[in-house]
């Protein structure tokens, strides 16, 4: 991910989440040295992730498909690729969060090996409910 990605990123954000990231939190996440990526073919870009890698262990901030590509396997491609960067960048264990309503993210992590570990309450807002709980989920590194 470069800067020049960011509108197009950001669009995808505000397509594919009620409550989308900044373009000022992804220019934040480049300036923070963290793994930043897209997915792309030559028209647009068709997903982008986030990781935070440090102390031997990986946090997933984002991770975002543009809904017209959604279902065809490229969430579990790009999170593939950094769960491989973050291995060899030594890292042996991920982490990540995820809203309690969001069955789609939840059925892609589990089928990648990932398990609940824990849950904030009310982490997130909701639209509709005013909050809801934040799930834990973590497996160890690696992968395969
Ligand atoms: C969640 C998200 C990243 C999944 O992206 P995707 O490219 O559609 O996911 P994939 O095609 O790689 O899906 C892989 C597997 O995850 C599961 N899955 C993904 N989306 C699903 C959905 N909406 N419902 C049920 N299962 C789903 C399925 O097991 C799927 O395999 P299958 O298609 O062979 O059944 C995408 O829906 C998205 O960007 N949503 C908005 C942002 C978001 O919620 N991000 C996660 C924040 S923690």
């Amino acid at each position: 991910m470069r800067s020049s990605d960011l509108d197009l990123v950001v669009k995808n954000e505000v397509d594919a989440y009620e409550h989308p990231w900044t373009k000022r939190i992804f220019i934040d996440c480049l300036r923070s040295g963290y793994q930043c990526w897209v997915l792309a073919n030559k028209q647009q870009i068709i997903a982008h992730g986030v990781m935070s890698v440090a102390s031997g262990e990986c946090h997933l901030l984002t991770l975002c498909v543009s809904p017209e590509f959604q279902r065809q396997g490229f969430a579990r491609k790009l999170f593939q690729i950094l769960l491989d960067r973050a291995f060899k960048l030594e890292a042996s264990v991920c982490f990540l969060e995820v809203r309690s309503s969001n069955a789609g993210a939840i059925a892609l992590y589990r089928s990648m090996g990932f398990a609940q570990v824990g849950e904030r309450r009310n982490y997130y807002p909701n639209q509709r409910t005013g909050r809801e709980d934040a799930l834990i989920l973590s497996r160890q590194l690696p992968l395969r």
